[in-house]
């Protein structure tokens, strides 16, 4: 008996041993030359870099810098915000617990667990939503990604961001098309709280990263948090600046879709849990149990991606998306099967990537620079180190990787970062006829008031401040100010936002903005001067008119540049190529 386990061993030890292929050592070279060279000619602040094969650290390093001022490198104990790659910790460990619940299941409806005050925009989303559902972005409901740009309320909980959904309009009938959204992995994270009756930080932190052993991966929103990361960059004019750190804190109460931050050495184990499907290196009996993971794997969505899918014959391979399934996608990769994610979040990318039959992955992020360039910069790491893992030859290298995406096709031009201009009232209105709090029932308050020089001030969210300039009696061109003044004038985003102000009977009644940024929707979300918009029962009463069809060329353009930065945090992509 002992002498069959030792054989079994020994031939599990062999065969193992045959399939390692650690990187040899000019490949190695080549990887950090190649990384070297990219961080360089795309001005990247930081990078934390991980690859495993077979159950094995390839590489776990850091390059540049986690703090330029501080004079702090990046090391592989670097921690750095992964954004969007904490969907699929948290999806992961909805398995878990619904693995040993024996009752909820995925497609359990979510009315059932959280009870009969929960509400959807409609009935049907109410009563039929499952957490397969949230997790796989089937609702319908689109990202409304500013509300989240600027933050809520920094003592607004799950429970309270849950009430307010209902008033979040689903803009495509249920389950018939991908629309992203960051606060459905909030309830996601609620729904499972509700189950567990432990928060999901707890969970997240008992059921993961305890056994893991990653010790050094948190929230970013818990206390410590801020202090852990590297400091997040942005261009402006050419020059590497710091952006406020605690902008990291408007992902609350939105934990769950975005929250975690981790290192190099750290991720390495997480990505050795997924391919082994759900064992640790050392330990044979699953953390998770892998039927339960396996579905989070499984295609739930057909994929949504085709423009940022390389495809030949414009490029010499081929990585084509084929579905969304719960905090991953599944892609092609010149014939391998990939599961991957990107993350982003303020100004920090990343990109996880794993190969499950070649029991390969890679990790790689960022402390910035939010640039189409930088972001695309990650992803060419990562293609690199992939092609060493899968043995293919590279089809990139350290010329293509600054000029990409040329040779194949063109750089789209970047803007620098512009003077804002000089603040000018050149209409008759008052001032004061604007001034005052405009609200809407789901997506909170906006404040317009009258500061410095005199100018027209719009205050949105926790941290969200714009200096808004007249073009006529109902539109206006917003600029970020203050902390999040890159959003419309860094390197790359220098587009104002679009507000217009609604006039009833001579009287300023209402103000729009887009609050969903990446969709194709042209509808402006509409806020109630002293009362609060609720767009099932407000809006014929108080003759607001919503319709408002957006897309003059300049509106377009405006809403195209601001897609990318949204994807930043999402998921997707951000240059698009
Ligand atoms: C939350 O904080 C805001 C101010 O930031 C305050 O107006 C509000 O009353 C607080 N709400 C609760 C429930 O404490
Ligand atoms: C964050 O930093 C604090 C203080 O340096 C440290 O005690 C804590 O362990 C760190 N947290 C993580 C998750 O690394
Ligand atoms: C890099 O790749 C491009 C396109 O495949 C090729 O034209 C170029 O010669 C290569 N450069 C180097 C230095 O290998
Ligand atoms: C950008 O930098 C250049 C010099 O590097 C300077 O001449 C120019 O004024 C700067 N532009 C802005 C908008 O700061
Ligand atoms: C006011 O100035 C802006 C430039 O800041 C200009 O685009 C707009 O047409 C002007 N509006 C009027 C009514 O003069
Ligand atoms: C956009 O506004 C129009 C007109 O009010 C309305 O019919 C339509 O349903 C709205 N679309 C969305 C997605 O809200
Ligand atoms: C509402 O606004 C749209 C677009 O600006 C306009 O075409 C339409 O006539 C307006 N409807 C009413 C009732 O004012």
């Amino acid at each position: 008996m002992t002498c069959i386990a030792v054989l079994a061993l020994l031939l599990v030890l062999t065969s193992m041993e045959s399939e390692t292929r650690e990187l040899t050592s000019s490949e190695l070279d080549a990887l950090n030359n190649f990384i070297e060279t990219t961080v360089a000619c795309n001005s990247i602040p930081g990078l934390s870099v991980a690859l495993v094969r077979n159950d094995m650290t390839v590489l776990a390093r850091g390059y540049g810098f986690d703090d330029i001022e501080g004079n702090r490198k990046s090391t592989a104990d670097s921690a750095f915000c992964i954004g969007s790659l904490t969907k699929a910790f948290t999806s992961t460990v909805i398995a878990d617990v619904l693995s040993r619940h024996g009752r909820v299941t995925w497609d359990t409806p979510i009315y059932d667990i959280l009870g009969a005050t929960f509400r959807l925009s409609d009935d049907l989303l109410t009563r039929e939503t499952t957490l397969r559902d949230l997790l796989a972005h089937k609702v319908g409901t689109p990202s409304y990604f500013h509300a989240l740009l600027v933050g809520f309320d920094a003592n607004m909980t799950r429970a309270d961001l849950v009430k307010k959904l209902q008033y979040m309009p689903a803009v495509a009938p249920f389950r018939t098309q991908f629309h992203y959204s960051n606060f459905m992995y909030m309830l996601a994270g609620h729904v499972i709280e509700t189950l567990a009756g432990e928060t999901w930080e707890d969970l997240v932190t008992k059921r993961l990263l305890s056994k893991l052993g990653m010790r050094s991966t948190g929230f970013v929103d818990a206390s410590d948090g801020i202090e852990n990361v590297s400091t997040p960059y942005v261009l402006k004019n050419g020059t590497l600046v710091p952006v406020d750190k605690r902008l990291l804190l408007t992902v609350s109460p939105s934990g769950p879709a975005g929250s975690i931050y981790s290192t190099a050495n750290d991720m390495t184990k997480w990505m050795i849990f997924h391919l082994n499907k759900g064992r640790t290196k050392h330990e044979y009996t699953p953390i998770v149990h892998p039927d339960w993971l396996e579905t989070t794997y499984e295609s739930q969505m057909t994929h949504p991606f085709e423009a940022k899918d390389l495809t030949r014959p414009l490029y010499p391979v081929s990585d084509a998306s084929v579905s969304y399934n719960m905090g991953w996608v599944s892609s092609l990769y010149r014939g391998y099967r990939k599961l991957w994610h990107s993350g982003g979040i303020v100004t920090f990318s990343s990109q996880l990537w794993l190969y499950p039959d070649m029991r390969s992955g890679v990790f790689v992020a960022s402390n910035g620079p939010l640039t189409s360039k930088g972001s695309t910069a990650i992803r060419n790491i990562a293609y690199f180190a992939s092609d060493l893992l899968l043995g293919e030859e590279p089809w990139l290298n350290t010329s293509t990787t600054c000029s990409f995406p040329a040779p194949w096709k063109e750089l789209q031009h970047q803007s620098l970062a512009i003077e804002i201009p000089r603040y000018k009232w050149n209409i008759t209105r008052k001032m004061a006829d604007y001034t005052g709090v405009y609200g809407h029932k789901g997506f909170g308050h906006i404040e317009i008031v009258v500061l410095d020089r005199n100018s027209l001030i719009l205050r949105y969210g926790r941290f969200g401040k714009m200096k808004i300039f007249p073009q006529d009696e109902q539109v206006f061109y917003g600029y970020y100010v203050d902390e999040l003044w890159f959003l419309t004038n860094a390197d790359g985003r220098t587009d104002y936002m679009d507000i217009r102000f609604e006039l009833t009977d001579g009287k300023v009644t209402a103000l729009k903005l887009h609050i969903d940024l990446d969709s194709d929707q042209p509808n402006m979300t509409v806020f109630l001067k002293g009362g609060e918009y609720d767009s099932k029962a407000l809006s014929k009463r108080n003759g607001i008119n919503t319709s408002y069809s957006c897309c003059s060329g300049k509106n377009e353009h405006t809403k195209s540049s601001l897609f990318i930065y949204i994807c930043i945090f999402a998921i997707i992509l951000i240059s698009r190529t």
